[in-house]
């Protein structure tokens, strides 16, 4: 279930922030950044922070919210709103005072990283997806680029270990308890089988995926 993008939010989430899963939530809920919720690995990691009983706060266009909400999220922002960083942290004061201290950033481009790290603040721990920007200013906050086909490579490393627990041992019980369920992610399915993987791939380019997962089903 969830392909590479479920794996890379287990992977950010759990194996690198240590987020606990959902069978031992924080007991006092405390606030998370997903920023770019609307994407692949962004929907599940809004889902499994909020499993994790956090409060996830989050950004994406106006026609995704309800969708995000309906996953976990707290609170939902447009990530195009100019004053996003001042508008995010009020959101954390107003819900009990806690700073955000952790995050993953799953677009990880066009000044995104910097703009998570001045949410996260000095101290604050951010996971990027793509490789951090060279010129970008951490602002005091531990930044770390993360790549899920190092937890997939067949090698005996802590977090192909990890993963390999996550397939085996933990998914099971999420989808048991009803936790993660089939039809949670929206997919736009092609089922032509490869044929029709140009078509996919370009509809991707055209930034038209949002909200949803591409998925070509092979014959
Ligand atoms: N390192 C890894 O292991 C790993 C794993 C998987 C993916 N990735 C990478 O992660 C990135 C995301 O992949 P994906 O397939 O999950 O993405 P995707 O579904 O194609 O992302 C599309 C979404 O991006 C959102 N978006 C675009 N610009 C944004 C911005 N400036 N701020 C916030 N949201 C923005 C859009 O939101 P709205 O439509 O709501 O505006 C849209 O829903 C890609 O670069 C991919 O290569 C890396």
């Amino acid at each position: 279930m969830g392909g590479v993008a479920l794996s890379a939010a287990v992977h950010g989430l759990h194996h690198r922030l240590g987020l606990p899963f959902a069978f031992e939530p924080i007991p006092f809920p405390k606030p998370f950044l997903v920023w770019g919720g609307s994407t692949g690995v962004g929907m599940f990691s809004v889902k499994l922070a909020s499993l994790a009983g956090y409060k996830v706060v989050t950004v994406a266009s106006k026609h995704n919210w309800e969708l995000l909400k309906s996953l976990g999220a707290s609170k939902v922002f447009d990530w195009r709103d100019p004053d996003i960083v001042s508008h995010i942290k009020s959101w954390a004061v107003d819900e009990g005072g806690d700073f955000i201290k952790q995050g993953i950033d799953t677009i990880s481009e066009k000044n995104s990283v910097e703009t998570c790290a001045e949410i996260v603040g000095g101290g604050g721990k951010l996971i990027t997806l793509l490789p951090i920007p060279r010129k970008t200013n951490p602002k005091g906050a531990y930044i770390q680029q993360m790549n899920v086909f190092d937890a997939l490579k067949p090698k005996k490393t802590t977090y192909s270990r990890l993963m390999t627990e996550w397939n085996h041992n933990v998914i099971p019980k999420y989808l048991e308890s009803g936790l993660l369920y089939k039809g949670m992610i929206p997919l736009k399915l092609y089922t032509g089988g490869l044929e029709e993987l140009p078509e996919a791939i370009d509809y991707m380019r055209q930034g038209k995926a949002s909200g949803h997962r591409v998925v070509v089903q092979l014959k």
